[in-house]
């Protein structure tokens, strides 16, 4: 069956590749302590929040990506579908449970997804692994964890990427790109 939506990573990472924290602190993405980085607008800029959430209808994230996003003050996906991928969540009000990527894959399908967004760091590995994410926009925090969850994990063949945009902020440091993912 040809796949009718698009998967698309947006996502802050250390430049050493992690997402999170061993306890999921993230303080270091969201609060950096402030210092004085260089800037480049780019010609091309890569999409950042607020050209990118509004265009996705539907989200899938895995059940601890799911359980951070739960202790916020206001649950921010509102007015989208969110597709949690758990093997040992029963059911939840906000969002619908699925067991596994073929099961999201069926689910997005029925629900009519057009543009989804992948998030956190095993599920991005699932659906990367099963050839399910067509664009990849990360965030490069300015700094080496050494430790946490890790955004990419073994692949069993090249996955090729073409840039389409990208830019560094001042006043995070954060260096932004945005790639398509080339379909097999
Ligand atoms: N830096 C950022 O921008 C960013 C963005 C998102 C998340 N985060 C952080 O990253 C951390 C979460 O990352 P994570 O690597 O733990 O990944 P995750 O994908 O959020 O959650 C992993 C869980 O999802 C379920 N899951 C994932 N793939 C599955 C599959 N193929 N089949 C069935 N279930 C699957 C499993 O849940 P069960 O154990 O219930 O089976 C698994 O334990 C959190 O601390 C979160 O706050 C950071």
């Amino acid at each position: 069956m040809n796949r009718t939506w698009r998967g698309c990573v947006f996502i802050g990472t250390s430049l050493d590749g992690y997402i999170a924290k061993p306890d999921g602190d993230l303080s270091w993405l969201t609060a950096p302590e402030p210092r004085e980085h260089a800037a480049d607008e780019g010609d091309h800029p890569a999409l950042v929040w607020e050209t990118f959430f509004p265009t996705v209808d539907t989200l899938v994230m895995g059940r601890t990506t799911y359980d951070t996003v739960s202790g916020f003050e206001e649950w921010p996906f509102e007015g989208k579908t969110v597709i949690v991928l758990s093997t040992t969540l029963d059911a939840s009000g906000r969002a619908q449970v699925v067991r596994s990527v073929d099961e999201a894959s069926d689910l997005l399908a029925r629900v009519g997804a057009e543009r989804v967004y992948v998030d956190g760091g095993r599920t991005i590995q699932s659906f990367l692994s099963a050839g399910l994410v067509d664009e990849i926009t990360v965030s490069i925090a300015p700094v080496l964890l050494g430790r946490g969850s890790r955004l990419f994990g073994d692949l069993d063949h090249d996955v090729l990427l073409t840039l389409r945009g990208h830019h560094a902020t001042a006043g995070d440091g954060l260096v932004r790109a945005t790639y398509d993912v080339a379909r097999r």
